[in-house]
């Protein structure tokens, strides 16, 4: 008994592992567990920067940001796929390097009560289910006042082929927010690729123009920021912002 659930358990991650390897976007089954996440961080201005309560953006000014321009994003930490335990997520690496090239604001979206867990199988887990609850996790704090902005860049790992199920509720929270601006999503990613962020951003928010985005392979952003600095560097110039 107790060794057909660890084989099913080992065929279930072994046909994740083998989807993310063939590009193919899409996923399988899996899965257990549900719902609201943890913790927090800033609104703030600037790349570097980070407040306790979520509540501000990072600026690379101490008097306040004036940029029309915000990157907003959700990554995770602990142990992922091809990277091994990492103590800054792929996809904050990339957040963080699109907003020092495009001199934007940053902020995280950071789960409310973090039930995320750091294993990686547990996570696709968790997230799985999420995905099949079209759960919508409470995120911490409030998102930055976006009237300030012109253009959002919106950013997160591919789960399951598709947005974590957190930005949905990012996207719900802030539907006035986001109308009539300039959104441009990126991801980061073990071979989906954008994994149609951009037409489900579309979908999510019909009110806004959506752009170009852009899909950085999660262990590059580890090991290899120089070539995502210039892939970025290149997009952003290509933008006309
Ligand atoms: C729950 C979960 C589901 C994932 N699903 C996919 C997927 O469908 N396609 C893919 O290419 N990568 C997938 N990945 C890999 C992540 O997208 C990739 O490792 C990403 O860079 C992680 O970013 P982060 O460190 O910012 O969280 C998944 C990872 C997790 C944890």
């Amino acid at each position: 008994m107790r060794i057909s659930k660890l084989l099913s358990s080992m065929l279930a991650l072994f046909v994740l592992a083998l989807s993310f390897a063939g590009c193919t976007a899409q996923t399988d089954p899996s899965g257990a567990v549900s719902s609201t996440a943890a913790s927090t961080r800033g609104t703030a201005t600037s790349a570097e920067s980070e407040t306790a309560d979520n509540t501000g953006v990072e600026t690379e000014s101490s008097e306040g940001s004036s940029s029309r321009v915000l990157v907003v994003y959700f990554s995770r930490t602990g142990e992922q796929y091809n990277v091994g335990v990492i103590d800054k997520g792929n996809t904050a690496i990339v957040a963080e390097i699109i907003a020092e090239s495009a001199g934007a604001d940053i902020w995280e979206v950071l789960p409310a009560d973090d039930h995320y867990p750091t294993k990686y199988s547990a996570l696709t887990d968790v997230a799985k289910q999420e995905q099949n609850d079209n759960a919508r996790p409470a995120y911490a704090g409030e998102a930055p006042n976006l009237s300030q902005y012109d253009t959002i860049f919106i950013g997160a790992p591919v789960w399951w082929g598709d947005w974590p199920m957190i930005m949905y509720t990012f996207f719900e929270n802030n539907k006035d927010g986001l109308s009539g601006k300039t959104l441009i999503p990126f991801s980061t990613h073990e071979g989906s690729g954008l994994s149609g962020f951009d037409k489900k951003l579309a979908a999510a928010c019909p009110d806004s123009s959506i752009k170009d985005g852009i899909a950085i392979r999660g262990q590059d952003a580890q090991k290899d920021q120089d070539s995502v600095r210039a892939k970025v560097d290149e997009w952003v110039a290509g933008l006309g912002l």
